[in-house]
């Protein structure tokens, strides 16, 4: 459930409405609800109330430092995939040692950062980063926690480019593979302490069974590794549960919650999730202004000021966003709604029906929250979006828009000194 929507003709975020936002911040622009964030988080958070369990909101769906600081206002640990993220996390007053570590190709630079900084755990994907780790923290005399990414090869079901838990995906390591790096971990290295069993399969799951399937695995190597001598204490599930995007139906946390509960009940570990997109993808909207319209022969177009470069989820996966105007009309159009870029895949909707507006006018694209301004680029030399929270009746500007110059920071013209 999120906090957006009408009063009378106006679209709202909780109280306050998106003709003032626009008219104070510009288009295009991302708006983001804190009442549905929390709501969110919390309903993530109860619904494994009953066992230890650490949730590790994944950064890369929304890094924003108000997002991420309002997680961390709440108690939350994170997920992150580098050393920008962590440095965001810290940021944003996260603790370090509820910070998980994932990801194939941690640099020694990140590795050592995260070292310095003593974070819970870190998510090993391959062998040779193993050794990484366990050399680094020996140069830093430290010890390195660690699970391993287990490679479960367990279908998804959602789209390919986002399904990570099957054999001819580049994550994680197969099941076999990964008792002998435990062991071989346990005899030969001596700066790594194995902690945990991680899993994570894929995003915009909208069915229970495959976690349930990738859960099975991962108990019966735990089962292994205990007899082998080895103390997990954790299991990390990962993240991916879906979000209503069109007429999905995905288990809601609590359900999710339910059957996880069931499945550890006697295991003596402390859950760990990394939820993204649950948490964030339906509390987030982008609003855009519609420059022209135009009548082709065979299709309406609705030219607006948001484009692939803005959201590339639409371009990139074929995704479905909800698109409602921002001053409600019951009339209707069937159009596909573009943005500038010189790339026929830059639209944000296709052949949909939507209210008919004009130039000038605004539309909401929904759920836009996870992997929106964070997948975001400059391409065609287009500022990225301003970000903004609302919080009641108050809104606040948590990202400035991207200026010209801004964009052109850190070029240079060649001069004859400069030569490296
Ligand atoms: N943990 C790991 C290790 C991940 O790789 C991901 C997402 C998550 C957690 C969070 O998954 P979530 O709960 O958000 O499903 N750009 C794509 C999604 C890519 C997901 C990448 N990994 C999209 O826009 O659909």
């Amino acid at each position: 459930m999120h906090f957006f929507g009408y009063k009378g003709k106006n679209f709202h975020a909780e109280g306050v409405p998106f003709e003032k936002i626009i008219a104070k911040v510009g288009t295009p622009v991302y708006v983001y609800s804190l009442k549905t964030l929390k709501r969110h988080y919390k309903a993530y958070d109860k619904a494994f109330a009953k066992a230890p369990h650490l949730i590790c909101y994944s950064i890369k769906a929304n890094s924003n430092i108000s997002v991420l600081k309002a997680f961390a206002d709440e108690g939350s640990g994170f997920d992150i995939v580098s050393g920008g993220e962590l440095f965001r996390a810290l940021k944003a007053g996260a603790n370090p040692k509820k910070i998980v570590f994932s990801g194939v190709g941690k640099r020694a630079d990140e590795i050592e950062f995260a070292l310095k900084k003593n974070i819970l755990m870190f998510n090993v994907e391959s062998p040779e980063e193993l050794l990484a780790i366990n050399a680094i923290a020996g140069r830093l005399k430290k010890k390195a926690s660690f699970a391993i990414r287990v490679n479960p090869n367990v279908d998804p079901k959602t789209h390919p480019y986002i399904s990570t838990g099957l054999k001819k995906n580049k994550f994680g390591i197969e099941t076999a593979g990964a008792l002998k790096e435990y062991i071989n971990a346990k005899n030969n290295l001596k700066n790594v302490i194995p902690m945990g069993i991680d899993c994570h399969i894929g995003s915009q799951i909208t069915q229970i069974e495959p976690f349930m399937d990738a859960l099975a695995k991962t108990k019966d190597l735990l089962k292994t590794l205990r007899g082998e001598g080895l103390d997990i204490k954790y299991i990390d599930m990962g993240g991916g549960l879906g979000i209503t995007y069109d007429s999905e139906a995905p288990p809601l946390p609590s359900k999710y919650g339910e059957a996880v509960l069931e499945a550890t009940k006697g295991l003596g570990v402390t859950l760990i999730f990394e939820p993204g997109r649950s948490i964030v993808g339906n509390a987030g909207v982008l609003a855009t202004k519609v420059i022209y319209t135009k009548k082709g022969s065979e299709k309406n177009f609705v030219i607006v000021d948001a484009a692939m470069n803005d959201l590339a989820r639409p371009s990139l996966y074929g995704s479905y966003h909800a698109i409602k105007a921002v001053k409600a009309t019951s009339r209707e159009i069937t159009a596909d709604v573009v943005g500038p870029i010189c790339e026929s895949g830059d639209f944000l909707a296709k052949d949909r029906i939507i209210p008919a507006v004009e130039s000038g006018d605004f539309l909401a694209i929904m759920s836009a929250g996870a992997y929106g301004f964070s997948m975001s680029s400059n391409y065609n030399t287009r500022p990225r979006a301003a970000e903004v929270m609302v919080d009641g009746k108050d809104f606040f500007l948590i990202r400035d828009r991207e200026t010209l110059e801004g964009l052109v920071r850190g070029e240079r013209l060649m001069k004859g000194k400069k030569r490296i």
